[in-house]
């Protein structure tokens, strides 16, 4: 079973886009064994955004994430990591697919909604960025 580190970026939160966010993953058969609202220090938006650093979009990176409260979750499923992002759509909004979340509701690359891990080695690291193993559910799920 695969894990995935999902988080409604400050855009998102603010556009009072979380139920629909989370819906849409419910409904695709992911299950959620972790979730809260959060403010994301500046010690974990580095560590976070790591592989950016150096990139032109690097500050601006970490002055968003930081903007403002994220809903931090962790699913789990088969292929949770390629489920979600095929849900979640292409990191711009303008060429994410109709139906995709940043599809349908994104037009920027920064203000992009929601961010998914791009594999389960990220996942696993992400999930440790911003989860303590105490706040994570294990539970069956009937289907
Ligand atoms: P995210 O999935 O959170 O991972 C890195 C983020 O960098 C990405 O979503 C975008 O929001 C942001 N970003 C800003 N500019 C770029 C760019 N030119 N290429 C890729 N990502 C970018």
């Amino acid at each position: 079973m695969e894990r995935t580190y999902l988080m409604v970026k400050p855009d998102g939160v603010q556009r009072g886009l979380i139920g629909d966010i989370v819906a849409r993953f419910e409904r695709k058969g992911l299950q959620l064994v972790g979730a809260k609202l959060m403010q994301v220090s500046q010690e974990q938006a580095k560590r976070h955004y790591a592989e950016h650093e150096g990139k032109d979009f690097y500050d601006r990176l970490l002055a968003f994430i930081t903007s403002g409260p994220v809903f931090a979750m962790v699913w789990r499923g088969d292929d949770a990591v390629t489920a979600a992002r095929q849900l979640i759509g292409k990191t711009n909004g303008l060429e994410a697919a109709p139906g995709t979340i940043r599809g349908d509701y994104a037009i920027h690359t920064n203000f992009n909604l929601i961010h998914g891990s791009d594999s389960r080695e990220s996942a696993e690291r992400e999930i440790g960025i911003f989860f303590d193993p105490s706040e994570l559910a294990d539970y069956e799920k009937a289907v």
